[in-house]
């Protein structure tokens, strides 16, 4: 199963981008068909496609699909480049936390601008390749680093928020990727998830994605995070990032510091884990990230049946960031920043490439 993929010319049926309809689970697995920028905007912002990594590879294959038919040179047809280039920067700021949607439509625009549209799709097929190897690569890695930081435990509890699987990249994931390759390896005791309000992520996707593993897990509420930490048997809480600031400083869904923080004081490790897209070293520290409010209709509302009195306001980040001091370690695709040990993403440069 692929979140996200790009789809050939097939007869009478163009080019696009099919991906499955995340608005529509845990009740149906269906796949939404992307013919355009702007229905893929309108898939962005209504999350039907969410996740850092998926939301890369939708701004990366977004650019393929802006720029398709075009000619190479762009003098040859000045006002459909413009026309593409206008799509393109409304694709980019479709969602701002992620820094993965904005790196996805830059790479791609970076190989269109130097090779055409072919080179454009090219390098979105290489987005989605490198986030399939990556997940891999973050997998055993995460899975090695909890055998040190856990020792002598042969199955390990861990807990987790929102989505991080293959929902929210393209056949595994990040966090749920790791806890996945326990459960593979028969080192998952149990998963706890938070359901993850207002849209919960946790309880419509990663739920439905371990049930599918066969992996056991509990689902609680979200303010039940910090209790079920206090009371013993979390051994590990495993997380996604959206951005990863220069200092290490990460923002990730809403209610993602509140579990750091009843981890700290648990005394359970608080890994971090995201591909190195995610991290950007432009974003000196956690103050400097746009963080996502997705106004009140989300809140007010809980599956379409009104909760709150007609009139009443909400404040709905959509995103928290949590300091870098409530991190143990930041696990990517290529390294392990020791957060706990004061290093810093921007300090411990990244090797080349997936190891
Ligand atoms: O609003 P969402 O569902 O896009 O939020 C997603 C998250 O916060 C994930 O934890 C994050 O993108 C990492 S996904 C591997």
């Amino acid at each position: 199963m692929r979140t996200i993929d790009w789809v050939p010319a097939q007869g009478d049926s163009p080019e696009h981008i099919r991906l499955i309809d995340q608005t529509k689970l845990p009740e149906n697995l269906v796949d939404l068909r992307i013919d355009s920028v702007d229905t893929l905007i309108d898939a962005i912002r209504r999350l039907a496609v969410r996740g850092a990594p998926a939301l890369g590879v939708a701004g990366a294959m977004g650019v393929a699909l802006a720029v398709r038919g075009l000619p190479d040179d762009p003098a040859a047809d000045p006002a459909a480049d413009r026309a593409a280039r206008a799509e393109i920067d409304a694709l980019r700021a479709a969602r701002p936390t992620a820094v993965n949607l904005a790196w996805g439509v830059d790479t791609a625009l970076a190989a269109y601008d130097a090779g055409g549209p072919w080179a454009a799709l090219e390098a979105a097929l290489k987005v989605r390749d490198d986030d399939i190897a990556a997940c891999a690569a973050m997998a055993d890695r995460g899975a090695e680093l909890l055998a040190r930081l856990v020792p002598g435990k042969p199955e390990l509890t861990v807990m987790t928020i929102c989505n991080t699987g293959a929902l929210a990249a393209v056949e595994h994931g990040t966090a749920l990727g790791v806890i996945e390759k326990l459960h593979t390896d028969g080192r998952l005791a149990r998963a706890v998830a938070c359901e993850t309000r207002p849209l919960l992520q946790g309880a419509r996707l990663t739920a439905w994605e371990l049930d599918r593993m066969g992996a056991r897990y509990d689902l609680i509420v979200d303010s039940a995070a910090a209790i079920t930490l206090a009371r013993g048997g979390i051994d590990a809480v495993l997380v996604g990032a959206d951005r990863i600031a220069a200092n290490g400083d990460t923002a990730n869904k809403i209610g993602t510091f509140a579990v750091a923080l009843a981890a700290q004081r648990a005394g359970v490790p608080f890994l971090v884990v995201a591909p190195e897209s995610t991290v950007d070293v432009a974003t000196p520290d956690g103050d400097a990230i746009h963080i996502e409010d997705r106004g009140t209709a989300e809140v007010v509302d809980f599956h379409g049946v009104r909760t709150a009195p007609a009139g009443a306001t909400a404040v709905n980040p959509a995103f928290d960031v949590t300091p870098v001091d409530l991190i143990t370690a930041i696990v990517t695709d290529t390294r392990v920043v020791d957060t706990a040990a004061k290093e810093t993403p921007a300090d411990k440069p990244a090797p080349a490439g997936p190891a």
